[in-house]
């Protein structure tokens, strides 16, 4: 079993799952399930009929994973442009943990959330134009996800140029019964409305700044939490 110790050691911490460096491995992450969050607890804040489900609908871990079955039997390795590596489960301190690859700029540092890097840089050209190829690419792939928010999004930059937007959680059909999964035109058609949303989230969020108003809870990574330790 690895022991990621405490949970202020983790890099990250989200709505529901924390992220820790992989011991053994810091170029990957362990994300295992908040122990405040845990299935049941999820389960009971749910409304009829969604409560109805079993509870390992609720584990987020599991669902990515299968999610990340089904991505690589239906769209296959390009779609690995748009999200980390899947490294599957461990065995963890605080249960099953997910491994995957950490994304990191060029210096080596975690790369920032794309809800950071608004806040901080504002909509720049170079923004809009990795925003078009990521809103393209998405859509031509099909790529599965609920609503794309902008601290599952992490902005990839390569000596302050972005290279690519990645997607890091949120990633699946929520459908009751997902057809997109097996009809590519139904995914290209759902992955386009998706990616389409995009602007006014980036729009509120601005304004939300704007107005002077607080960051909200996630996705914010301080500089001393971006720096990746040595294997
Ligand atoms: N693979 C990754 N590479 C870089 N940063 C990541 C990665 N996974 C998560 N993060 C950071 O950790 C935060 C929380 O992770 P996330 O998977 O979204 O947790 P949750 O499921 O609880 O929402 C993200 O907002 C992002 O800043
Ligand atoms: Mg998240």
């Amino acid at each position: 079993m690895i022991n990621l110790g405490t949970e202020s050691q983790a890099f990250a911490r989200g709505g529901n799952r924390l992220c820790f460096f992989d011991p053994s491995d810091s170029k990957r992450c362990i994300k295992v399930l908040r122990p405040d969050r845990d299935p049941l607890t999820k389960r009971a804040q749910r409304g009829f009929p969604r409560n109805l489900k079993p509870l390992r609908y609720f584990d987020d871990n599991r669902e990515e994973f299968l999610v990340y079955q089904q991505i690589e039997k239906s769209i296959g390795e390009s779609a690995f442009e748009l999200i980390p590596r899947g490294f599957g489960f461990v065995d963890t301190n605080y249960g099953r943990g997910l491994v995957s690859e950490i994304i990191t700029d060029s210096d080596d540092k975690i790369s920032i959330s794309l809800k950071q890097y608004v806040w901080i840089q504002g909509v720049t050209d170079e923004l809009n134009s990795a925003l078009d190829r990521f809103k393209r690419r998405w859509s031509e792939l099909g790529m599965p996800s609920r609503n794309l928010l902008l601290h599952n999004i992490v902005v990839q930059q390569d000596s302050g140029v972005i290279k690519r937007l990645v997607v890091i959680d949120g990633l699946g059909w929520s459908d009751l019964f997902p057809l997109a999964y097996w009809i590519p035109s139904i995914a290209r058609k759902k992955a386009k409305r998706k990616v389409g949303r995009l602007p006014e989230s980036i729009n509120e969020l601005i304004e939300k700044k704007t107005l002077g108003k607080d960051w909200g809870y996630h996705g914010w990574l301080d500089d001393s939490k971006r720096e990746v330790p040595p294997n």
